[in-house]
Order: structure tokens, then sequence, then C-alpha cells
């Protein structure tokens, strides 16, 4: 009962695929903040994977910070409201921070986020996120390096789970409807 590849019925991107992606992002990210201070912030849990390779593939001195965010209620996104599991330990004030994500779906935690940070006197607050749904939006929010813009169907792998399982996976893909029954 291994979180397994063959539960995928469709990759839609491949470990080498990501890693490529990532190493564009990052080669850009370099070179709009060269010679600058900058923070990275992961939002925990789905960003692990990407905060690690993003983070190495970043030819420069970089500081990682992690939060995580809850939505109230049951669970819910359209209420709109997120409250903080867990808080940044660097003081950003004054200083350039890009959110890392995995993917944005409705929006909500990115332009939560985007806002809560931006009200602590940072420098700047940019986002980098690997998956967008453009279908699936409801919120604005503005994304300055975005890996890939997906259908709005339901994925899983490199740190986006179906019920906590399959975040270890190293593809992005589409469950085989098998799983779900
Ligand atoms: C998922 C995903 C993003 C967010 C995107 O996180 O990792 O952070 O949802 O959805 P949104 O754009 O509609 O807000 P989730 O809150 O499920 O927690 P997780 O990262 O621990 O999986
Ligand atoms: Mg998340």
């Amino acid at each position: 009962s291994g979180a397994v590849e063959s539960d995928l019925v469709e990759v839609l991107f491949t470990e080498k695929q990501i890693i490529d992606r990532l190493g564009e992002l990052a080669a850009e990210i370099e070179r709009d903040y060269e010679g600058k201070d900058l923070v990275i912030v992961g939002v925990l849990r789905g960003a692990v994977m990407v905060m690690a390779d993003l983070a190495r593939a970043l030819g420069r001195h970089v500081e990682m910070d992690w939060m995580a965010v809850s939505s109230y209620g049951s669970g819910t996104k359209s209420s709109g409201v997120v409250r903080i599991l867990k808080d940044l330990d660097a003081d950003i004030t004054g200083r350039h921070v890009v959110i890392v994500d995995e993917i944005i779906d409705t929006g909500l935690t990115l332009s939560w986020l985007t806002s809560n940070l931006g009200s602590r006197g940072p420098a700047s607050v940019e986002i980098c996120t690997l998956l967008r749904k453009p279908e699936a939006l409801q919120m604005p929010v503005d994304v300055k390096y975005v890996g890939w813009d997906i259908p709005n169907e339901f994925v899983v792998g490199y740190g986006l789970d179906y019920r906590e399982r399959y975040r270890n996976l190293r593809d992005i893909g589409t469950l085989a409807p098998h799983v779900y029954s």
C-alpha cells in the first residue's frame, strides 16, 4: 500500500520536466534579485518538494523560511478566512520575499498570504508557484513566476496529496479511478 506511480492514470509532468522548469524559474529569480537579499517562504506542507528543488537550483545565497496556514471552519476555502498555524521565524521588514507554493487553485491561500506578508513592511513580495489552475481561480493573485498553467483537474504527486497520500511521488499526474473507489 505504498505510494505508487501506477496509481496515476496519466503523468502530466515527470520529475525531469519539473526539475528543468524549476531551473528556468531559478534563473529568472537570480536575474531579478541580483545583488539583493532574498527570503523564500514555503507554504507547508505541499511546497516542501518545490522549495527543496528550487532553493538548490538557485546559485546564490537564499534564506529559507516556512509558514503553515489553514482555512477556518470545516476545511472549506470559500469562507475566505485563513489562520496562521505556523508563522515565519524571520523578520521580513525591508527584505525581498518570494512566497513559494506548488499550486494555486482558488487563489485564496496565496492572495491572503501575499497581503499578510505585505503588511509587515517588506521591500517586496512576489509569488512563485509550480502549477496554476486559471479556471479555478476565485481571487486575483499576481504571480511573478509560474511553472505551468493546467486544466481544472485533480492532480497529485510532488507535494500534492489525495487524503494525505501521494505527496512523495516524484512525478505529477492524475489519479486512476480505482483509487477513489
Ligand atoms: C493546497 C496547496 C496550496 C493551496 C492551493 O494546500 O498546497 O497551498 O491548497 O489552493 P487555493 O489556491 O485554493 O488556496 P492545502 O491547504 O490543501 O494544504 P497542504 O499544503 O498541507 O496540502
Ligand atoms: Mg499548500
